[in-house]
């Protein structure tokens, strides 16, 4: 039988199962005295977007937090499994001004872009640029991120998934109990599944729906595209259009959507007799 329970105050990690990425995020203050601490209500914020951006979820009080208002600057490190004690060690409080990755193994390196420095320990690194809070009460605050560099111990950029998420064998955070004692999981066994085609069924192709007018070359490309997601892509396409004040998809155009939102490989998965 199920059983619903409360809903109380950090719901998200005393009960809920809710696993999530863990990151040590560094910054400076005024001063450039750096702060380390770590962070686990990350995501990325957008999908599709040239200009990429994260989310993060902290409490205002936090010198993390503090210090992106005041700076605009931080860094998101991914450090592995092997680093569990030292995560924790950062979690402390220590007074504002204290270096916590001196109270760790982790080693400071510069950043490429930004003041804050980055974690030589970390393969998968994120420095950012503050874009935008929201202080949704007196306690928390989201940040929006413009990622302006992504950065990887070399050996791992040229890696396949798999074995780059071995090497860099991230901890995943399950929560905790009491606030006190932090759960962390270890990922041992990664499996791979293929994304199949849209299936070809024998039913007669929907009608595609226009709104603008379209230039019978953009539309003949568009039979390139598989039929069942044709009218998704003429209603983005549309979207982007008319929101750059123009009333009819051109070829030019269309073809350059295409090349900035689904470039050849990722038309090839539709392929079923491509093989990567
Ligand atoms: C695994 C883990 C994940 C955490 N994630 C967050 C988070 O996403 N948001 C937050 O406000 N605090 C989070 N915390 C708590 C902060 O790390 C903690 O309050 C820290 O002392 C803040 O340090 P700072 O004041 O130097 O920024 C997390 C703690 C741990 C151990």
């Amino acid at each position: 039988m199920k059983k619903s329970v409360p809903i109380k105050q950090f719901w998200y990690s005393d009960i809920v199962v809710f696993p999530k990425i863990v990151t040590i995020i560094t910054t400076v203050n005024e001063a450039g005295k750096v702060n380390a601490a770590p962070y686990a209500y990350f995501m990325h914020y957008d999908v599709l977007n040239k200009n990429p951006r994260i989310f993060l979820g902290m409490r205002k009080f936090t010198h993390t937090y503090q210090n992106i208002l005041k700076t605009g600057e931080f860094v998101i490190n991914f450090p592995s499994a092997d680093y569990l004690e030292d995560i924790m060690e950062t979690c402390r409080f220590y007074p504002e001004g204290v270096n916590e990755l001196e109270h760790t193994r982790f080693t400071e390196i510069p950043s490429q872009k930004v003041a804050p420095p980055s974690i030589k320990e970390c393969g998968q690194i994120i420095e950012c640029k503050l874009n935008k809070q929201y202080e949704l009460d007196k306690i928390q605050a989201h940040i929006i991120g413009d990622i302006v560099a992504l950065v990887f111990d070399e050996e791992l950029i040229d890696l396949g998934r798999e074995e780059r998420f071995r090497r860099l064998n991230l901890p995943i955070g399950l929560g905790d109990e009491k606030r006190k004692y932090f759960y962390f999981g270890l990922i041992e066994k990664i499996e791979m599944l293929a994304l199949k085609p849209p299936p070809k069924d024998d039913a007669p192709e929907e009608e595609i729906k226009t709104s603008m007018e379209w230039d019978p070359e953009a539309f003949k490309e568009l039979q390139n595209i598989p039929a069942a997601i044709r009218q998704m892509v003429v209603e983005m396409s549309e979207d982007v259009i008319s929101e750059e004040g123009a009333d009819k998809v051109t070829y030019e155009r269309y073809m350059k959507l295409v090349e900035e939102f689904a470039p050849k490989d990722l038309q090839n998965r539709f392929d079923e007799d491509a093989d990567d």
